[in-house]
């Protein structure tokens, strides 16, 4: 066994990257090899026989030499939890090795299918930037100095060495499939024949067998349940690879991929073919990413008969037909439409495909609203023709179950049949008609997005044939480009001292090159068992029976475990314990563990669990917050916080008005699901744990008091975490009890990694907010009293509920100063994954509220929001809920940078004047600044220690309460003890966190662990410094390691361990920031596109400006994802629909804003700082993401100003495509 462990499994189902290799295989027709990625999860072995695979092991290591693109990744600081590292670092340099010199334009494209939850991309854009070509040529941003790489600017590209590259096998160069080859693993058989002939032979033995071409759909399914025994794939049969092209058609073999079909549809040159080839290409490049174009082909496309295939409806529009061959050699040619609706089809071997180039057609589109909307989710594929015969026939993926034919013209008397006559209430109206003949059960929202598609169509037409119509695009800049600025250190700062500089991460070099390892990575104990939970599939039941039986049959089963399994308490909660680790009684939620099994492998486990049987009563599920609300579904009581007399504040405003604002669910999607390894020791209980998670204190109380032993037999060990935002402070119980359970049971080490669908179905997620708010204000928008009732969808059981609702009303008074207020809070409790925390803990949607009610204010006086915001800022002394006042606070200088560093009055005015001239196109701008509160409000929270070795070398091991999560703690933990000791940051080791080193460690969350740890390390590095002291005056020109021998050889103890304390009076010192994002919608579409954005923010004296301006794009990133593209979404029964990143869309490299700059606010060391004049950093920024939602609501209402509709828009988040189609156009239709 190699084990390459570079390789990481996010998702196993091809839809973050995180696995990518490259392929590379010789081509012998062009005598060249051709290199892909392929995503390696969904890729079975008997697809690469024949190519070269390359992990990121193959391409550089810290050991054998880093690749140029891994150094500049170091660099730029383009990693972070380093999840998503090896799977970018293939990804880009397989582009490099195909094209030497890309435009960033290809530089975004090929991570398109790379995600990454922690750098806000940015960084991992410009770690290309020494290869890239900028077609800004002299004026690129690279030339700037008092950038984030000034210490490294090369402003040349760098050629790549191809001779750095692995080479390719020359015994492959040889390779040439001439036979039909069998590979045969366990019970599978794959056959790949190159010729038809072969294909039909084998097809004759093996009736039965299934046909795989790209086995991106086949590869995705068999990889969990085992799949069918014989395969035949198409993917080498030469006749089904031949894509050929004339005046009259273009016929695509059924084994061409999309990516050879776009290469080839990108060079036609035939007139006839230009609307149909636009047409393919549009819809080419919103299918997935590189890693699926490069294998999946159009055959298996057709093929695979899922629900949500983009290209399907453009095949229909396009009259394609399928030539199709049975097994007795029979051929024949259907419509595309008759080969779906004949299921007989499925037995027949597709040749081609062929599409008509029929001259009649005017024009083809193609519009996916979402334009990267993952298969299955809600959204809508359209693909229209029109002809000179005057058809006007749309095909509409999305608005039912199946494709929808709307023949437009067919529903308008003769005399008004132009495509000129066309309305958006006739679209409308049509629509509506046909969706009621065909009994499809539809969504209002998703209906008013397909209007404004078909509107979107007619206007692109009406455009190429009257071109004074205005037109309905605009030109937007193709690729990003950012400004980072931040203060350099002095000259008279030592060369050694490293605090304040952008250094890259000492450990950086292994991270990069796939060597660090995470839990999984981690090699298997002899003798290792495997568990899988069992999950419940209601929502709200009763167990009536639960049936093991079939489990124990199993091969492999070595135990199962349920409720009567644990020797402690069945309970856990981080504040409370009133959740099940398994389900006894009742499920509370869909997905709630019931049990679980260990087996000898994951994949016996993992079959095995499947096997419980279940018998449920099911009862009626509460699941949303207005149910709650009605039916009185409360934990706890109401929480009321208030300031000054309402009544009164209400009485004296000029206007009161009320409204509502709600904000959806999000899921953290760190790359590295939960998982565990447990240890059992074999004496006294004792049991070694290894965990992803950010809370070692209470992994270890939950693991002591459910398996009924002490805290000191459980040592829970951690070295790194693949991203965490607050879903691995409680959420990990609930696979490492499991295992530990396993583990003492079996005696045995036991592994348990939770799949991504596991992953997602039982840990929680953000709140779900609702605010029902009531301002008053002067006439010139002087904020005077705000009611505001807030309820909170807690889920299931309390988790840290009530501590976000406290921060959620804590905040919602943002920045200002309002004099009277009373908010009241309720915690929901429905039968939904118990909600948990999530960076920012309730303080973003607090801010999203706030900003709503501004932006409330600002349209009924007709006021610019900005001004509103500038006149009710709080001032210095202003005392918040917070209760720690203002004081030295900078939210007026980051405001103003902001505003300077964006060009606010010269974007306003753009934006006003580009929505004066366009009705269809909006553009939007805003702005706002924030203030996050550092410190815990309980003080015994505000506590840490570390535990510093020197050792007689004078190298340094330090161990600490943190948890390293991707947010740079440990290198900034470095740079602060090798200032405090004076020694070179190379002598500094960070050894892992454990809780037998460091106990009773306050969990790595609030943005505080850089303070209260770097407190703990002054302390510790400060008494050894003073230790040393009288060795250093007697001897003041020693060097370290001789004072470290002086003071061994004079019995001084170079160990300490050290309390840092710091915020006895709870929260000590706030982080402010400002922020403005523009934006631009499709009013038609719902399409949107962040066109800039700016920061500035305070973080004092930053530590590491290269890790604070990661963490604050990072953090912007995922605020954006909460504000406008994650949505998380349940059916009526309480079932996740959002199961996997297919279903869930996070924010990829696509949605980076155009023009993205962060500035650190200049000299503004922090005078309340914990550590050298710095301030935390990891989740202020995320609340600037709200920039985006408030522009967002501008561009609507300049959108809906033009429709003559006045009312505010509330505009829940996320704010989706078909919200936005929709809040421009209520009213009007
Ligand atoms: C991660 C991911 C993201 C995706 N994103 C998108 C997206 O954004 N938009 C979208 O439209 N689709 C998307 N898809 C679906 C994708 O388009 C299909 O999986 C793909 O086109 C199938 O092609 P394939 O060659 O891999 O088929 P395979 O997996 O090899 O086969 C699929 C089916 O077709 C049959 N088959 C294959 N070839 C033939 C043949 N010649 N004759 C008869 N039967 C045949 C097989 O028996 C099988 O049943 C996504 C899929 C994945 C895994
Ligand atoms: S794409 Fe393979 S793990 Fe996600
Ligand atoms: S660094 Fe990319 S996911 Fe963490």
């Amino acid at each position: 066994m190699v084990r390459l462990t570079g390789s990481k499994n996010a998702c196993g189902q091809g839809n973050c990257g995180a696995c990518s290799v490259l392929l590379s295989e010789f081509d012998h027709k062009s005598q060249t090899i051709r290199h892909v990625t392929v995503n390696s999860c969904i890729t079975p072995l008997f697809y690469v026989h024949g190519c070269a695979v390359t992990t990121v092991e193959g391409i550089g290591t810290s050991r054998d030499g880093l690749h140029p693109v891994q150094k500049s990744l170091v660099q730029m600081h383009g990693i972070q939890c380093r999840f998503c590292t090896p799977g970018m670092v293939v990804s880009l340099c397989c582009l490099l090795r195909n094209n030497p010199t890309p435009t960033k334009a290809d530089v975004e494209r090929a991570i398109e299918g790379n995600l990454c939850r922690c750098t806000g991309y940015r960084p991992i854009l410009e770690s290309m930037s020494p290869f890239a070509v900028c077609p800004m040529g002299a004026k690129c941003c690279k030339n700037k100095s008092n950038k984030l790489d000034t210490n490294d600017t090369e402003p040349e590209a760098r050629p790549i060495d191809p001779t750095q590259d692995s080479i390719f096998p020359p015994p492959l160069m040889k390779w040439h499939l001439k036979d039909t080859l069998s590979i045969s693993y366990g019970h599978t058989t794959w056959i790949v024949p190159c010729k038809l002939e072969q294909l039909r032979t084998v097809w004759t033995e093996h009736p039965t067998a299934q046909f795989v071409a790209g086995a991106t759909a086949v590869g995705a399914t068999t990889n969990h349940d085992g799949g069918p025994i014989i395969f035949i794939s198409c993917h080498r049969v030469e006749e089904l690879q031949a894509i050929s092209v004339n005046d009259k058609k273009l016929e695509f073999g059924a084994a061409v991929t999309f990516t050879k079909m776009e290469d080839h549809i990108r060079k036609l040159e035939i007139e006839g073919a230009k609307p149909v080839v636009s047409a393919f290409l549009a819809c080419i490049q919103s299918l997935a990413s590189d890693q699926l174009r490069n294998v999946a082909t159009i055959g298996g496309h057709l093929a695979c008969r899922m629900d949500g295939l983009d290209m399907i409806p453009l095949l229909f529009a396009l009259n394609a037909t399928v030539h199709l061959m049975d097994h007795t050699g029979k051929r024949r040619d259907l419509t595309v439409e008759e080969y779906l609706s004949n299921e007989q089809t499925g037995k027949e071997l597709i040749l081609n495909i062929q599409v008509p180039l029929d001259n009649k057609v005017k024009f083809v589109g193609f519009y996916k609203t979402p334009r990267k909307r993952p298969v299955g989710s809600a959204g809508t594929t359209t693909a229209l023709v029109l002809d000179t015969g005057g058809h006007f026939i749309a095909y509409l993926e999305g608005l039912s179950p199946k494709i929808i034919k709307l023949d437009v013209f067919s529903y308008l008397p003769e005399t008004e049949r132009t495509i000129q006559s066309l309305s958006l209430d006739k679209f409308d109206r049509i629509l509506r008609k046909r969706l009621s003949e065909e009994k499809a059960e539809t969504r209002d929202d998703l209906v008013n997005l397909s209007a404004g598609v078909l509107q979107k169509f007619q206007a692109v037409v009406n455009e190429q044939t009257t071109p004074e119509a205005e037109s309905p695009h605009s030109e937007l800049p193709i690729h990003c480009r950012s400004d980072i600025i931040f203060d350099e250190v002095p000259d008279s700062q030592p060369q050694t001292d490293p605090v304040w500089r952008p250094l890259p991460q000492t450990t950086a070099e292994d991270l990069v090159s796939g060597q660090a390892m995470f839990i999984d990575d981690m090699p298997s104990y002899q003798n290792e068992l495997h568990l899988c939970l069992v999950l419940g599939k209601r929502a709200r039941a009763k167990l009536v029976h639960v049936d093991w039986s079939a489990v124990k049959a199993c091969p492999g089963v070595v135990d199962w475990i349920d409720h009567t399994s644990l020797n402690g308490r069945n309970m856990w909660g981080i504040m409370a314990a009133d959740e099940e680790i398994f389900a006894s009684k009742e499920v509370v939620y869909w997905g709630q563990p019931i049990g679980a099994v260990v087996a000898e492998s994951r994949e016996q486990a993992t079959h095995a669990a499947e096997k419980v049987r279940i018998d449920y009563e099911e009862m009626q599920p509460v699941l949303t917050i207005e149910d709650a609300v009605k039916l009185e579904s409360f934990i706890e009581g109401a929480v009321v916080i208030e300031r000054g007399d309402g009544t009164e504040g209400f009485l004296r405003s000029n206007q009161v008005v009320e409204g509502t604002i709600g904000t959806g669910a999000q899921e953290h999607l760190y790359l590295e699901t939960n998982g565990a390894i447990g240890v059992p020791k074999r004496e006294q209980h004792e049991i070694e744990m290894f965990v992803t998670h950010q809370a070692p204190t209470f992994i270890q109380k939950s693991i002591a008091s459910c398996l009924g032993i002490p805290f000191n037999r459980v040592i829970v060990r951690h070295k790194r975490t693949g991203g965490a935002f607050g879903g691995k402070e409680s959420q990990p119980v609930k696979i490492c009890v499991p295992v530990a359970l396993a583990a003492q049971r079996t005696g045995r080490p036991v592994r348990g990694i939770l799949t991504r669908e596991q992953d997602m179905a039982i840990t929680g997620k953000r709140h779900p907010y609702q605010f029902q708010y009531k301002i008053g204000f002067s006439k010139d928008g002087v904020l005077q009293a705000l009611e505001v009732k807030v309820y909170s969808n807690a889920g299931c059981s309390r988790d840290v509920s009530l501590e976000v609702l406290d921060c959620t009303l804590n905040f919602i008074e943002g920045c200002y100063a309002i004099p009277n207020v009373k908010i009241e809070g309720r915690l929901c409790k429905t039968n939904t994954v118990s909600n948990t925390s999530f960076r920012g803990f309730g303080i973003p949607q607090a801010y999203v509220a706030m900003e709503t009610i501004i932006d409330h204010v600002a349209h009924v006086l007709k006021i610019g929001s900005k001004q509103i915001q500038e006149i009710n800022f709080a001032k210095s002394g202003f005392v918040p809920f917070t209760k720690l006042p203002l004081q030295d606070e900078t939210i007026v200088e980051a405001w103003n940078q902001c505003q300077r560093q964006a060009n606010y009055l010269q974007k306003e005015a753009d934006v006003i004047a580009f929505n004066e001239k366009h009705s269809y196109k909006k553009r939007g701008i805003a702005m706002m600044a924030i203030r996050f509160q550092m410190g815990y409000p309980v003080s015994l929270l505000n506590q840490s220690t570390a535990l510093v070795h020197v050792y007689l070398d004078g190298s340094v091991s330090l161990s600490h309460g943190g948890c390293e999560i991707g947010q740079g703690l440990n290198m900034k933990i470095q740079q602060i003890a090798s200032r405090a000791l004076s020694v070179p940051l190379s002598k500094i080791h960070i050894a892992e966190n454990s809780t037998n080193t460091v106990a009773n460690a306050t969990a790595t969350v609030g943005s505080c662990t850089t303070d209260l740890v770097g407190a703990a390390v002054l302390n510790a590095c400060g008494e050894i410094t003073n230790r040393l002291q009288p060795f250093k005056e007697k001897k003041p020109n020693a060097s370290w390691e001789e004072l470290i021998i002086d003071a061994y050889l004079n019995r001084i103890s170079l160990s300490v361990m050290a309390q840092g304390r710091p915020g006895d009076g709870g929260v000590y010192y706030y982080t402010y920031g400002a922020g403005c994002s523009t934006v631009e919608i499709d009013c038609l579409t719902g399409e949107h596109k962040v066109l800039s954005t700016d920061i500035v923010m305070d973080v004092g004296r930053s530590l590491n400006p290269g890790i604070d301006v990661g963490q604050i794009e990072g953090a912007f990133m995922q605020g954006y994802g909460m504000m406008a593209v994650e949505e998380w979404t349940l059916n009526d029964r309480g079932e996740v629909e959002s199961k996997n990143p297919s279903r869930y869309r996070v924010p990829d490299v696509g949605n980076l804003p155009r023009d993205f700059n962060v500035t650190l606010l200049s000299d503004s060391p922090n005078k309340q700082a914990i550590v050298y004049s710095s301030k935390g950093i990891g989740e202020p920024p995320l609340l600037l993401a709200t920039t985006v939602h408030k522009a967002l609501r501008a561009a609507i209402l300049s959108a809906r100003k033009d429709r003559s509709l006045s009312a505010f828009v509330q505009l829940d988040t996320p704010v989706t495509p078909a919200k936005i189609r929709q809040a421009c156009t209520i009213g009007c239709i």
